[in-house]
């Protein structure tokens, strides 16, 4: 698939194959979600996210990671949404979820060592501070506040309604445009940014809204740029990228996914 000169390409895999075959510094802007730890099936072999131990899921991204450094220009910017989770206090069952059935999971992984029962994890942050390790620059936590969450079945903490997106770049100085990172009311964007959730796949209950990601884009793009998104799912960034003249780079593992994708995709170009 192709717009204008530029790039336009989605590919099913494991991204931990697909993306050795990327070349060094070629994409200007990462914006991605990988899978969150022990909470969804995609039901494919070698998916991420269903390891037993944390280290075991924090190491696989490790390796994604590294190839994205090799692979984003050096003046470049990476943005990740990553979720957090609670020690299920060694509970097995996760009961049924209605109205999000890829929740349901046989097995819940055990609580790692050295937390207690009912611990809020910090996979976010452990993540976060394995890529700083790794030669990242860790350079804004943003937190994606969700107006729209659902309650959740607590009553002795309040209910959570944001999730992280860690932006990092490979060097000290890099292409970002704060002049651009505006919303609709054209009010300057600070590091807390309210988007309801908005699920509009009957197939994939975990996609990011389209307005975070054009963020992102404007922010740290210009115009015939390539955006890469590993963990494409549907095909929410591909989407922004037809819809704000830029490159896209698509991988994803679910195959039913990057039908959806390219499907929604060739209905806006
Ligand atoms: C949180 S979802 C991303 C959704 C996406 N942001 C969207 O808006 O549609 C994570 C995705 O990672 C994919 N995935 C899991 N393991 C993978 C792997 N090893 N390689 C590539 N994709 C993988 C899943 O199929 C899922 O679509």
């Amino acid at each position: 698939m192709q717009i204008s000169d530029e790039i336009f390409k989605i590919l099913q895999g494991d991204s931990r194959d697909i993306l050795k075959d990327i070349k060094s510094n070629s994409v200007q802007c990462i914006i991605t979600s990988p899978p969150y730890w022990g909470l969804r099936d995609y039901h494919r072999e070698n998916q991420i996210g269903l390891e037993p131990l944390l280290d075991e899921y924090l190491s696989q991204l490790e390796i994604v990671f590294n190839e994205l450094y090799r692979i984003l220009k050096p003046n470049g910017v990476l943005f990740l949404v990553i979720g957090d989770g609670y020690t299920s206090g060694n509970r097995k069952y996760r009961a049924i979820d209605k109205k999000n059935p890829s929740r349901l999971l046989a097995v819940r992984p055990d609580t790692p060592p050295g937390l207690k029962n009912k611990e809020l994890i910090g996979i976010p942050w452990k993540l976060a501070f394995l890529l700083q390790k790794n030669g990242w620059y860790l350079r804004n936590d943003i937190i994606w506040h969700k107006p729209n969450a659902m309650p959740e079945s607590v009553k002795d903490r309040p209910y959570r309604c944001h999730e992280y997106i860690f932006m990092f770049s490979k060097l000290e100085k890099y292409f970002f445009d704060l002049s651009k990172l505006k919303d609709a009311n054209h009010k300057l964007l600070r590091s807390v940014w309210a988007i309801n959730t908005s699920s509009k796949s009957a197939i994939h209950s975990a996609t990011f809204p389209l307005e975070l990601v054009k963020y992102c884009i404007y922010s740290s793009t210009k115009p015939k740029d390539i955006v890469l998104d590993p963990f494409c799912g549907i095909g929410t960034v591909g989407i922004a990228c037809v819809e704000t003249n830029r490159g896209f780079l698509g991988i994803d593992i679910n195959d039913l996914y990057i039908n959806e994708a390219i499907q929604n995709i060739k209905e806006i170009i």
